[in-house]
């Protein structure tokens, strides 16, 4: 094992070494003195769906906005059709006009301009310094009954604002007594009950790498019931549950469970309500997932799990010993996804069977996507690190 473990590590060392200019961010594993890791249970080489793009469809994909926005995560459009609506590094939720680029919503009540918009336009990143003062909505989605939105903010919990926007009010920040602290995802059933995901209580989501190194398995899926305003917690000990949507015909939820690669399934109905079981095995990290009209779910994938990955998965005390190193945390990271950032993003049918691979395997033109909402034969992709939306025309190329 020692052998192909030194093999795998220089392997991995040069391919991060290409990244040493990539933007993403980290700080160092010192400031996590506690820092505990967990083994993950990683699906075997074998069992990875075999299917890949070969001719790498994502590189054709249309560039909008590039510049006009930081991080855009969530993309949404509203039950009139407007939009897009995307939640962005500087806390705001911003409405597209048609025009121009809006100012809609906000969940931080200590949002202001000077600090949190001047500090991202001076330096786009995709994070700031002051984004748990800023807010930073994530999940985005319509209550198509009342246009209501319904905000996953990593750090203000799950908010809710009026069509009209304006700052979004709390409507949970903890389960049982403990306090979400990294909201990620959501969605609602007909009842406007909420299922959503808080990915760890113990790391925030300016330190995703850091839960991403770690596999805390903290997360939680939970349930804000709209009649009772209680939530509850549906599901626990998850390794960074990410994306949730429902299924077309409501009988049950998809959840991505971020280290482990894979979508599970939350039955709402049936014999098997309020049961957990596997739904689709993935290459790579899951972010959020949509569900388009025919009731098929697209699921974003930040790159194919590394050497790397694998190496570490189970070896607890090798990453733990690789972390203590002075490697800079950004090159542990570029390891983790095997040195180049790139999207991946699949089409699974309502049971869970892959229907098509969409890829930019070089990163070159979109290099990550957290989310793929299809309106209209267009597959619209945000992503937490870029300063742009992309498009891809699917129903033409298809
Ligand atoms: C939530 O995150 C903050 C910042 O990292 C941390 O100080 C706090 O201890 C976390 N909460 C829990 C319960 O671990």
């Amino acid at each position: 094992m020692a052998s192909w473990a030194v093999a795998a590590l220089a392997a991995a060392v040069a391919a991060a070494s290409f990244c040493a200019t990539d933007p993403l961010r980290l700080g160092s594993m010192a400031d996590f003195p506690n820092f505990e890791a967990h083994p993950v249970d990683l699906p075997s080489p074998s069992e990875i769906p075999p299917h890949t793009d070969a001719n790498d469809r994502l590189r054709f994909a249309e560039i909008l906005h590039r510049g006009e926005i930081q991080g855009p995560e969530s993309v949404a459009f509203d039950p009139r059709g407007r939009g897009p609506y995307t939640g962005v590094a500087d806390g705001r939720v911003l409405f597209w006009d048609g025009e121009r680029w809006a100012h809609f919503a906000h969940a931080s009540p200590f949002w202001t301009a000077e600090r949190c918009a001047a500090a991202v336009r001076a330096s786009p990143a995709d994070y700031h310094a002051d984004e748990h003062v800023c807010g930073r909505p994530l999940g985005l989605r319509f209550d198509r009954r009342n246009g209501d939105l319904y905000i996953a903010d990593a750090y203000f919990g799950l908010s809710r604002v009026g069509p009209e926007g304006g700052l979004a009010t709390a409507i949970a920040t903890e389960a049982e007594g403990v306090r979400f602290n990294f909201t990620n995802d959501l969605d609602l059933d007909d009842d406007g009950n909420v299922y959503f995901t808080d990915s760890s209580i113990h790391y925030q989501r300016r330190n995703f790498k850091q839960l991403a190194f770690s596999a805390d398995p903290s997360g939680r899926l939970l349930k804000y019931n709209a009649k009772t305003k209680e939530t509850t917690v549906l599901h626990r000990n998850l390794q960074f549950p990410n994306g949730v949507s429902m299924s077309k015909d409501r009988s049950f939820f998809v959840f991505s469970e971020g280290n482990r690669g894979r979508l599970s399934r939350y039955w709402l109905k049936g014999e098997k309500a309020g049961t957990v079981d596997l739904f689709a095995i993935l290459p790579g990290f899951p972010d959020n997932v949509r569900t388009n009209d025919k009731g098929e779910f697209w699921v974003a994938i930040h790159c194919r799990h590394s050497l790397y990955v694998r190496l570490l998965s189970r070896n607890v005390w090798l990453k733990k010993f690789l972390l203590s190193l002075p490697i800079p945390a950004n090159l542990h990271f570029s390891m983790l996804i095997g040195g180049q950032p790139h999207a991946v993003v699949m089409k699974l049918s309502p049971d869970g069977q892959v229907l098509d691979i969409l890829e930019d395997s070089r990163g070159e033109v979109v290099r990550s996507v957290s989310e793929v909402e299809e309106k209209d034969g267009k597959l619209w992709m945000g992503s937490v690190i870029t300063n742009f939306i992309a498009v891809f025309d699917y129903a033409k190329a298809a």
